[in-house]
């Protein structure tokens, strides 16, 4: 009986565990390409048309980028961008840019 519980237990902790915890080292890899537009660190936009991602919150990063692959957010050049990126990419890409810093003002 206890061994059924615990299977019970581990069975719901992994369908609760988010599905990837974002790998920031990894992310900055991945984030080479999005430098062209947001700036090195995601902190430095070559024009105030690229929003600065350096210090936003994770969360809202990989928000952001799952609405754009769904469509929910709609932007021709990151609609483009982000269609090839998997589940981890998404979640490495935004703690990246969620560690750097930058001049963004964010509530704690
Ligand atoms: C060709 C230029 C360009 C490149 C390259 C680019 N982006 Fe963007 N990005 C934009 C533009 C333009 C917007 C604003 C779109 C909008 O209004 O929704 C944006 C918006 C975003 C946002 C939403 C920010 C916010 O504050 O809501 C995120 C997150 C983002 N980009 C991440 C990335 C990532 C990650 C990459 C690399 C995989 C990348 N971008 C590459 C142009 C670019």
């Amino acid at each position: 009986m206890s061994f059924i519980k615990t299977l019970a237990i581990i069975a719901i902790v992994s369908l609760t565990t988010p599905v990837w915890a974002g790998d920031k080292t990894a992310g900055e890899e991945k984030a080479v390409s999005c430098t062209a537009c947001h700036g090195a660190g995601g902190g430095a936009p070559i024009s105030p048309q690229y929003p600065i991602l350096a210090g936003q919150h994770e969360n809202y990063l990989s928000q952001a980028l799952m609405q754009y692959q769904s469509g929910e957010r709609k932007n021709m050049i990151m609609a483009g961008l982000v269609a090839a990126l998997s589940a981890e990419d998404v979640a490495d890409l935004a703690a990246y840019f969620a560690s750097q810093s930058s001049a963004l003002r964010t509530l704690d």
